[in-house]
């Protein structure tokens, strides 16, 4: 099994317990730490519509949570009729752990329909480095 196909399998195993009863939208998002481990999340939403929570954010939860900290590929899987790229705030999320040349993989169930990188999604990212002295 090549390492998309791991990541997909974890992630719609995932995806199969996501939350998502007001949007009908079951997204799952898998990460691959830089130490090959793989991290999944689903979307858990809430009645208080703003505290829903997106895939990659469990997933970015449960790696943190394992002591990893550095994202070597992402993998977002959704069922819908178009590509479903991190949200905006996802972005911010993933490049706190990854850089702008990291993989992210935008899948349906069939597998990955289109390969982007983290840079090609959060241009000119603000960062640490944004604001840190060397
Ligand atoms: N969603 C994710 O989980 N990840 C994304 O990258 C985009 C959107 C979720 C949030 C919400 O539960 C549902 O998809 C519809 O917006």
């Amino acid at each position: 099994m090549d390492d998309i196909a791991e990541m997909l399998e974890a992630a719609g195993r995932a995806r199969d317990n996501a939350h998502a009863p007001y949007s009908g939208f079951a997204v799952g998002a898998c990460l691959a730490s830089d130490d090959g481990r793989l991290f999944a999340g689903c979307n858990v939403e809430n009645a208080a519509y703003p505290q829903s929570q997106c895939a990659e954010a469990g997933a970015i939860a449960a790696m943190v949570a394992a002591g990893g900290r550095r994202i070597a590929a992402v993998l977002v899987l959704a069922g819908g009729p178009a590509l479903c790229p991190p949200c905006g705030g996802c972005r911010q999320r993933l490049a706190e752990f990854a850089g702008p040349e990291v993989p992210v993989h935008l899948c349906d169930p069939a597998g990955a329909r289109e390969t982007v990188t983290l840079g090609e999604l959060l241009p000119l990212a603000f960062t640490a480095a944004s604001f840190r002295r060397p």
